[in-house]
């Protein structure tokens, strides 16, 4: 079912029009897109605190974590239409608009990045050292597409 949600994400951003604009304004939509990813971040906290041992395993948790970023995730492409280009405070680079081909593709990256600790996470072999790797990959997927496309 996850799966099938996060696939949503990757077509709903490649049909991404500026319908979206009728009833968004687009520095509102600025607005949201950072708060979802402030709680994208606060889930991938945690779970790096796992990881380092700064605070106990719980795989479990990270499996939970884990969904809650998918589903706020789904809600991620709804933000990204062109009128938010510039707005507000917004951190996108210009460079990523002219590079959506690419900007998708990192965005692929981190989903099967995801996909594959919600998966590992089920599983009853999940322990710290799995963790460790695949939230290290999640991380990764989120830094590769920063270091592109978000200013500092
Ligand atoms: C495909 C590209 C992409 C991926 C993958 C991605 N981000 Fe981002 N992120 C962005 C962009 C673009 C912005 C700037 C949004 C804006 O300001 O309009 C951003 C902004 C942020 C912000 C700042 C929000 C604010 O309050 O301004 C945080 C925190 C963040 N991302 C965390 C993460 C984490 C954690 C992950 C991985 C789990 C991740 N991002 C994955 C592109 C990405």
């Amino acid at each position: 079912m996850f799966k099938k949600a996060i696939i949503a994400v990757a077509a709903g951003l490649l049909t991404a029009t500026s319908v979206q604009a009728d009833y968004f304004d687009p520095e509102d939509a600025v607005k949201y897109r950072q708060a979802l990813y402030q709680v994208i971040s606060a889930q991938a906290s945690v779970m790096g605190g796992m990881v380092r041992g700064d605070l106990d395993f719980d795989g479990e948790e990270i499996n939970q974590r884990a969904r809650t970023i998918a589903q706020t995730a789904q809600l991620l492409p709804e933000t990204y239409f062109p009128e938010t280009r510039g707005v507000g405070n917004t951190r996108m680079r210009d460079r990523a608009w002219n590079n959506m081909e690419d900007f998708q593709s990192k965005g692929g990256n981190f989903r099967t990045a995801l996909e594959d600790l919600i998966e590992a996470s089920s599983q009853s072999d999940f322990d710290s050292s799995k963790a460790r790797s695949a939230v290290g990959a999640l991380v990764q997927s989120c830094r590769s597409c920063h270091d592109d496309y978000r200013a500092r």
